[in-house]
């Protein structure tokens, strides 16, 4: 190339119109990319709001047939099941994960017997159930008991897979549960159960409206960071997933999404396998109080941070705006 191209080479002459746009777009966003992650609650009929996440409900089990076949007739993959676990039903060792009756297997079921064709993911961690809110088991001292925790885990994604789950999705980032959870499966006959690792996951202040919304910001005592991966860090995502991939893991993902789009980038040119992002609450209420302060456009920001996510190598995103996204694409 010569050294002074211009003007033989204008790069503005593809942008010109919107049809030579499409033609030379690198990435295009579709509703196949989106996994909708829903909160479940008890009662029939309810809708119940969610202050600090404005536009998303918790649904009791009756709705959640609808919602999935809305979500399938959009072209929409998968959805993650978040459970609203009762008060009554939370524990110091979060038994309830493993109780073939509890709110999430019963929504499992609903979903899969309404007959709608899509694919259910379960998180796997122990906070919706447990009494002070963490991922795992506690000893006395309150330190968390990694290999005793993976018992726990591994039971709860038995409890998951028996009602139906497709995929299961350890989010607790306990050491060694992926082999774990992934033999267990084997030995029970669930071989085309899959498992989408929560790999680099952080430590993060994006959690804080999720964890509202599954009842759990009031138990929570201290913080996660003995579990989940310290913000600061980059090459030991590297290590965390290439660990889990090892174990069986079909899958990984980054968490949060936005601001660790340079882990999905660093994780897809390495391992060359799926990559998912979690677009987490604290993103999502980050954008919907831009809209709500006539700061930003939301179909237009939503549409643009989706689109920057499959630039960065991600297979697909955990977004709550995904019906949203899934409609306006439609
Ligand atoms: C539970 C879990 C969390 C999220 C997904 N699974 C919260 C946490 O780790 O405290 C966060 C999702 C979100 O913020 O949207 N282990």
């Amino acid at each position: 190339m010569s050294h002074a191209p211009y003007p033989a080479l204008r790069l503005r002459r593809s942008r010109v119109a919107p049809w030579s746009r499409a033609m030379v777009a690198e990435t295009v966003l579709s509703p196949a990319d989106l996994i909708w992650p829903l909160f479940v609650t008890g009662g029939s009929n309810n809708r119940e709001s969610i202050a600090t996440m404005p536009g998303v409900e918790r649904l009791s089990v009756d709705l959640l047939g609808a919602a999935a076949k809305e979500a399938a007739s959009l072209g929409i993959p998968c959805l993650a099941l978040f459970p609203n676990t009762p008060a009554s039903a939370r524990s110091e060792d979060g038994a309830e994960a493993a109780n073939p009756d509890n709110l999430m297997c019963n929504a499992i079921r609903a979903i899969k017997d309404s007959g709608a064709d899509i694919g259910v993911l379960t998180d796997v961690a122990l906070d919706p159930y447990t009494s002070h809110g963490h991922d795992g088991l506690l000893s006395e001292d309150g330190r968390i008991l990694n290999d005793s925790s993976v018992a726990a885990l591994v039971a709860q994604s038995l409890n998951q897979a028996r009602a139906g789950a497709d995929i299961i999705a350890p989010s607790d980032m306990m050491d060694g549960r992926v082999g774990i959870i992934r033999a267990a499966l084997e030995s029970e006959g669930f071989h085309d159960v899959q498992i989408m690792a929560y790999a680099a996951k952080y430590a993060s202040a994006f959690y804080g409206p999720f964890r509202d919304a599954v009842g759990s910001s009031g138990y929570l005592k201290g913080d996660k960071k003995t579990y989940q991966m310290d913000y600061a860090n980059s090459d030991e995502a590297l290590r965390e997933v290439a660990l889990d991939l090892a174990e069986g893991a079909d899958s990984v993902m980054v968490k949060p999404g936005l601001p660790y789009l340079d882990i999905v980038r660093r994780v897809k040119e390495r391992f060359e396998v799926p990559v998912f992002a979690y677009q987490v609450s604290g993103e999502y209420a980050m954008i919907e109080a831009a809209v709500a302060a006539g700061v930003l456009d939301r179909d237009k920001g939503v549409v643009e941070t989706l689109t920057a996510f499959k630039r960065a190598g991600c297979s697909g995103v955990l977004t709550y705006h995904a019906r949203h996204v899934a409609r306006l694409l439609g």
